[in-house]
């Protein structure tokens, strides 16, 4: 590995993956070159030039694609052929849900690390980048339900009387949820949560939030801390817990998933059409399926008298913040790769989808399940 190229993200994303700061410590520590595409990161206001005071060459799209050996991205680069020279490829690629997309990397050079595929381990915690992003989007998602609700969030007590605070609903309280918890709590709102690992319990109350426990959840130690798939019996027990919790709130967060499946359906229509007028739903596990069964992947829609957003993306409406955090999680993940010398290397193993054209990662062989 010698030299690192960046190109253009597609049209609908708004964050980059490498910073001029990273790309400077790339350069000095790592000893690597550094080429990416004019205008990189210009919608950041982030001009060639701070990159240029880093170290990096600026150059076109064909140049870069020619000339790197590795190539960092958050999506899928279009444009970019597989063929007989060595590569290395290191993104976001998803392809546990989307097993299609390893097809034109087979039987060629190329090399895919997939970072959400990293496991989620204490050494593995700054290359994270599924922490990252929940983080953001957990945050942005109650900001985003804030801004739909015509209600307020915190108590007021004025002159003209009281206003009661927002009663907001989590479902999943993984890193999202918890976020989105820490969020709403800060803004003065009264929050619930829900989640299937026991694990949670402390972390929701901590958060000054209250635990809504359905009895007879399965976990699984080698799930990696995930959850698993929960039984019929189970999931209809907690679908009547939640249509009484929702029916009672103003703000319903979804953040529920099972990697590499579809998410629970955990808020059922005749739930959604329970609830009070003028309430928000914030699906963020929309692109999974959704949580919510009158949820649509990739829109706002106003349902009843309810607005229902389905958006699994929301960290790209943080770009900055979450630019950044990206930016550290791909340095933490280069240094790793440069650095190993170790023959067989769990973080590496687990984050590599193909080697050199040939699936190698257990997951991937057993096709998962779609939507
Ligand atoms: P995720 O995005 O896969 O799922 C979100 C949440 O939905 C999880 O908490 C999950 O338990 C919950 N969920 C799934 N099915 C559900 C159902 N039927 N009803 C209610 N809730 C349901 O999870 P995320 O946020 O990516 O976290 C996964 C694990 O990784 C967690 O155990 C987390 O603590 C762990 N983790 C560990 C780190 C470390 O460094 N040790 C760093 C980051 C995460």
């Amino acid at each position: 590995m010698k030299t690192i190229g960046l190109v253009k993200e597609p049209e609908f994303e708004t964050r980059v993956c490498l910073l001029p700061k990273e790309a400077s410590l790339l350069i000095k520590q790592l000893s690597l070159e550094v080429l990416i595409e004019e205008g990189y990161a210009k919608h950041l206001g982030i001009s060639d030039s701070a990159y240029v005071d880093a170290g990096v060459k600026m150059q076109s799209r064909a140049e870069v694609l020619s000339t790197a050996d590795t190539l960092l991205t958050i999506n899928e680069i279009e444009g970019f052929t597989p063929g007989e020279e060595q590569r290395v490829l290191i993104g976001i690629f998803n392809m546990l849900f989307y097993p299609e997309r390893t097809e034109k990397y087979l039987g060629k050079n190329t090399t895919v690390y997939s970072l959400d595929l990293l496991p989620r381990t204490t050494l593995a915690q700054s290359m994270d980048v599924l922490s990252s992003m929940a983080s953001i989007a957990g945050y942005r998602a109650v900001l985003k339900a804030a801004g739909y609700y015509e209600n307020s969030f915190p108590m007021f007590t004025t002159a003209a009387g009281t206003l009661t605070p927002a009663k907001v609903l989590v479902l999943g309280a993984g890193v999202a949820g918890l976020q989105a918890i820490a969020t709403a709590r800060r803004l003065g709102a009264v929050v619930e949560a829900f989640d299937v690992r026991s694990s949670t319990k402390e972390e929701v109350r901590s958060l000054g939030a209250k635990f809504v426990e359905v009895e007879g959840a399965q976990e699984a130690k080698d799930a990696g801390g995930y959850a698993i798939a929960q039984s019929e019996e189970f999931l209809k027990k907690q679908k009547e817990l939640i249509h009484d919790r929702a029916r009672n709130a103003n703000i319903v967060i979804c953040t529920a998933n099972i990697p590499g499946k579809k998410a629970p359906l955990l808020l059922a229509k005749a739930t959604v059409d329970a609830m009070n007028p003028g309430s928000v739903i914030v699906d963020m596990a929309a692109e999974q399926g959704g949580n919510c069964e009158v949820t649509e992947a990739g829109k706002t829609i106003t349902y009843n008298e309810l607005t229902v957003v389905g958006d699994s993306h929301l960290a790209r409406e943080v770009s900055q913040a979450a630019s950044q955090l990206l930016s550290a999680n791909y340095f933490n993940f280069l240094k790793y790769l440069v650095q190993s010398t170790k023959e067989e290397d769990l973080l590496l193993d687990k984050s590599r989808v193909i080697g050199n054209g040939v699936i190698t990662n257990p997951l991937l062989t057993d096709k998962p399940e779609r939507v």
